[in-house]
C-alpha cells in the first residue's frame, strides 16, 4: 500500500455490489428491458436535474466516461475509491481536481438501486448518462447498448500513462486516441468536448 492510497477512504457506494455474477459479455440494447424497465427515466431525470442547476455538468460527465473508457475500458474504474489493495485513478494527473460529477453518478445509482437492486452497473449508468449529457446539452443522440459490468479495481499508473494529457505533443496524443481505436475526428471532438457544449449552449 503506498501514500497515495491510504490517503483515501475505504471502497465506494454500490459499485462493489455488482461483481462477477453476469457472465454475458455480450452487449445488448435491451438488456436491462425487463429487470429494469424505468433506467433510461431515472437516468434522463438525473442528468437533466444536474444540467439544469449546473450546466457544465454536462462536460463534466461525458469526460468521467471518456476518463474511464481510456483507461482498462468501460468499467467504472473511475468511480472507485482508492482501497488497501488498489490506488485509485481518482487522483492520478489527468483526473485530480479536474474530474468532476461523480456525485451525479452516485445520486443516479441510488434512484436506480430503489427502483432495481443489484442489477444495473455503474458503468452501464456513466454511460447512458453520458449519452444524456450529450443530447440534453443540444449534441446528438445515439443508442446505448447496454450489459457492461463493473471492474472491480482501478490502476492509478494505467490513468497516468494511457489518458492524454494537453502537455504532450500531438502526435502522442493522436497515438492515444487510435490505440483505443478512436479516430483524429473523436480526438478533436472529445478534447473539445467542453468548449464545444458551452458555444452549444451559448449559442441556443
Ligand atoms: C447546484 O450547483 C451548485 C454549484 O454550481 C452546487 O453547489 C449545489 O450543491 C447544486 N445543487 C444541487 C441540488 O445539486
Ligand atoms: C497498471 O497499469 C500499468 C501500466 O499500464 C501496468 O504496467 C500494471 O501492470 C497495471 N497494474 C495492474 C495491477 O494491473
Amino acid at each position: 500500500m503506498n501514500q497515495g492510497a491510504s490517503s483515501f477512504s475505504a471502497v465506494p457506494l454500490f459499485c462493489l455490489l455488482f461483481l462477477a455474477s453476469f457472465s454475458s459479455s455480450q452487449l445488448d440494447y435491451k438488456f436491462y428491458d425487463k429487470t429494469c424497465p424505468n433506467l433510461a427515466k431515472i437516468v434522463r431525470y438525473g442528468v437533466w436535474s444536474a444540467i439544469a442547476n449546473e450546466t457544465r455538468l454536462a462536460a463534466s460527465i461525458l469526460r468521467l466516461h471518456f476518463h474511464d473508457c481510456f483507461v482498462n475500458g468501460c468499467e467504472g474504474s473511475i468511480l472507485l475509491d482508492g482501497s488497501s489493495e488498489f490506488t485509485g485513478e481518482k487522483n492520478a494527473l489527468p483526473n485530480r481536481n479536474s474530474a468532476r460529477g461523480f456525485e451525479v453518478i452516485d445520486s443516479i445509482k441510488a434512484n436506480v438501486e430503489k427502483a432495481c437492486p443489484s442489477t444495473v452497473s455503474c458503468t452501464d449508468i456513466l454511460t447512458i448518462a453520458s449519452r444524456d449529457a450529450v443530447f440534453l446539452a443540444g449534441g446528438p443522440f445515439w443508442p446505448v447498448p447496454l450489459g457492461r459490468r463493473d471492474g472491480l479495481t482501478a490502476n492509478e499508473t494505467a490513468a497516468n500513462t494511457d489518458l492524454p494529457s494537453p502537455f504532450e505533443p500531438l502526435e502522442d496524443i493522436t497515438a492515444k486516441f487510435i490505440s483505443k481505436g478512436l479516430d483524429v475526428k473523436d480526438m478533436v471532438v472529445l478534447s473539445g468536448k467542453r468548449l464545444a457544449i458551452i458555444l452549444h449552449l451559448f449559442v441556443n
